[in-house]
């Protein structure tokens, strides 16, 4: 079994690892079960509807070309996997671990990514990002996309991500920003515009703010780098302009 794995071992379902407590996140990981559940024809023409495909396309290239050769990477939240379907073509020389808390989800990130899975380019792990089953320093990168934002105790998911983290690694975090012409229109139409909590008894959701920011600062010992991008992407407005592959407009957003 690759190094990177540690203790980990494949299971007959393909998926490495098992979680069994999900402490405050139950939750929120019962709602994404019953989510995963449903039975997507075409992957992309979902995401597409709550993530800007061709920025994200563009931030992975960006995040790959600072990986060196034959790294390997963590994506922790990874979900479906979509972020790395084309990385057998830009990167071969790439290691590719995602971790989920929701095992059904990864289910869906093998049929995303199959030969990748296959020929053993990814691996899936059913893990939490705030007790990870890895050796201190494994990883030449981590990835993260809207997922910590959802995790309420940030502090524990970033000592983590930290510890595993190689001296030279780069870690990317990508989340809801508190933006304020979006939250204006909420105000307009009497919405909640939702900052910091769980939402309706149902799951956990912080946008970034300067806490995040802070912690990020405390556990790497270095000033964090905050950037924006999908300006015209609103999905928060029913909006999700762009968010095709290779849409012009996404290109632009980027
Ligand atoms: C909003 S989705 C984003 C999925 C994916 N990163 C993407 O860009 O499509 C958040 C994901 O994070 C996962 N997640 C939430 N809390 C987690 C935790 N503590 N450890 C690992 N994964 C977690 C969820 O199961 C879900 O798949």
């Amino acid at each position: 079994m690759e190094k990177f794995l540690g203790e980990l071992t494949i299971g007959s379902d393909g998926i490495c690892g098992d979680v069994n407590d999900y402490g405050e996140q139950e939750e929120g990981k019962n709602l994404r079960q019953s989510i995963a559940s449903i039975v997507y024809s075409d992957y992309l023409d979902e995401i597409r509807t709550h993530h800007s495909i061709a920025v994200m396309d563009r931030e992975i290239e960006k995040f790959l070309s600072q990986i060196p050769n034959g790294g390997v990477v963590l994506d922790i939240g990874g979900c479906w996997g979509w972020h790395w379907r084309k990385t057998n073509i830009q990167r071969p020389d790439i290691t590719v671990v995602i971790v989920d808390l929701v095992r059904e989800n990864l289910l869906h990130a093998k049929e995303v990514l199959k030969e990748q899975v296959t020929n053993k380019k990814v691996f899936l792990v059913h893990g939490n990002a705030c007790s990870l089953e890895f050796e201190d320093k494994t990883f030449d990168g981590v990835w993260s996309v809207q997922t910590t934002q959802h995790i309420p105790d940030f502090s524990s998911s970033c000592a983590e991500i930290y510890r595993v983290l190689k001296k030279k690694g780069i870690y990317w975090d990508y989340g809801l920003n508190n933006a304020t012409l979006i939250r204006l229109v909420y105000k307009l139409f009497r919405k909640t515009y939702h900052l910091d909590g769980v939402i309706d008894g149902r799951f956990f959701l912080r946008r970034m703010n300067d806490s995040v920011v802070r912690i990020v600062k405390e556990t790497f010992h270095s000033e964090p780098v905050v950037g924006y991008s999908e300006i015209l992407f609103t999905p928060d407005l029913g909006l999700p302009i762009g968010g095709k592959e290779n849409a012009f407009l996404g290109n632009f957003d980027f």
